[in-house]
């Protein structure tokens, strides 16, 4: 799924490669795909070039940002005490999606961990950011947190970092659309039992195959003990009132809100109790009923959608099944400040 070699990319994207490089070395921004979403890189070594991230994001300092390296081999270079777990998973699912919280080695700044003595790390899987990658050399990494706004919806195309940090950035790189579409699961290793703080593509079942062993699900909403910005209950956001319901009640809400003139956009993916009537207030749109398609084009079409002035947005809530974890992770954060939410 996630194979590439350095032949996928054209003269083209290699010379803009060899440029961003040169961006990154001399402490500026530029913003590159992964597997997962856009991500906003800057060399992790130079706080200058961190300190720039937090203010393009207007992300509170003390919120950390994940280290993205291009070779597994790098790992113990900017982490330590790299438990036998964490080994097995990086060898298991690296170049992916999966982002490991493991103590800091001194090379890391206090600016990229918000002085936090773990650091998250990530071996991307995407031919562009790992040739980017290989580009900056050895005893480099990118520190790179989604390139969006602090709070909103990660970018799954260049064009969306293009509309919301356009000019802040110093260079975009663009990679087409984001296979996986949702961010990276984060794994923990802080007690004994693996956590994952933030659910993602890579389900807690194929991590507990990999390891052949438990691993839990932090219950991190209003957990202010680790400090992951994913982890507040409100985020992934887009600007219009996002509320999820049942299959049940959703049209039954849409048509509430139609009746006072409101705009409504129905999200559903299971497709069934559709009314047979139109209204003029209320558009419908299905989304795939397969998780992993489902997440790719989520954030796509929340993006949209949000474009496009609806008073509000219903959503279907997910199936109640691990592998649509993380859908119901984001879609419960998205939804979070909009009254009457169930
Ligand atoms: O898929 C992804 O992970 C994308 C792409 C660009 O790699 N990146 C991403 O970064 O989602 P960001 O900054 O939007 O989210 C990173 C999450 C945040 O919730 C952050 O607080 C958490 O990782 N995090 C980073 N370092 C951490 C640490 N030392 N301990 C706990 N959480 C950490
Ligand atoms: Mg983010």
């Amino acid at each position: 799924q996630y194979a590439f070699t350095q032949s996928d990319l054209s003269p083209v994207q290699l010379d803009q490669i060899t440029a961003a490089a040169q961006i990154l070395r001399t402490g500026g921004i530029v913003a590159f795909p992964t597997e997962t979403v856009y991500g906003l890189g800057a060399d992790v070594t130079n706080p200058v070039a961190i300190e720039k991230i937090y203010k393009i994001k207007q992300r509170p300092i003390d919120h950390p940002l994940i280290v993205h390296i291009g070779n597994i081999s790098h790992l113990h270079y900017w982490a330590q005490a790299i438990s036998d777990s964490a080994w097995k998973l990086a060898n298991h699912f690296w170049p992916g999606p999966l982002t490991l919280i493991l103590p800091r080695s001194n090379r890391i700044p206090d600016s990229v961990t918000g002085g936090q003595g773990t650091v998250g790390i990530r071996f991307p899987a995407h031919p562009v950011a790992l040739a980017l990658l290989r580009a900056l050399g050895p005893e480099k990494a990118l520190a790179a947190p989604s390139a969006n706004r602090f709070g909103r919806i990660s970018p799954t195309l260049a064009a969306h970092v293009h509309q919301e940090l356009g000019s802040t950035v110093d260079m975009i790189l663009d990679g087409g659309a984001c296979n996986v579409g949702l961010e990276s699961t984060i794994v923990s290793f802080h007690d004994e039992i693996p956590q994952i703080l933030r659910p993602g593509s890579i389900t807690l079942l194929e991590l507990e195959a990999a390891l052949n062993n438990s691993v839990i699900l932090a219950h991190h909403i209003n957990n202010q003990s680790i400090r992951t910005s994913g982890s507040l209950p409100a985020h992934y956001a887009p600007m219009t009132p996002l509320r999820v319901y049942s299959n049940t009640q959703i049209w039954q809400q849409a048509f509430i809100l139609a009746e006072k003139n409101l705009r409504v956009m129905v999200i559903t993916w299971s497709n069934t109790n559709k009314p047979e009537f139109s209204n003029q207030f209320i558009e419908q749109f299905s989304m795939p009923e397969d998780p992993v398609a489902y997440g790719r084009q989520l954030y796509a079409k929340l993006r949209q959608f949000d474009q496009a002035e609806f008073d509000y947005m219903l959503i279907e809530s997910p199936p109640d099944h691990p592998n649509w974890l993380a859908i119901a992770d984001r879609l419960q954060r998205a939804s979070y400040h909009s009254p009457d939410n169930n």
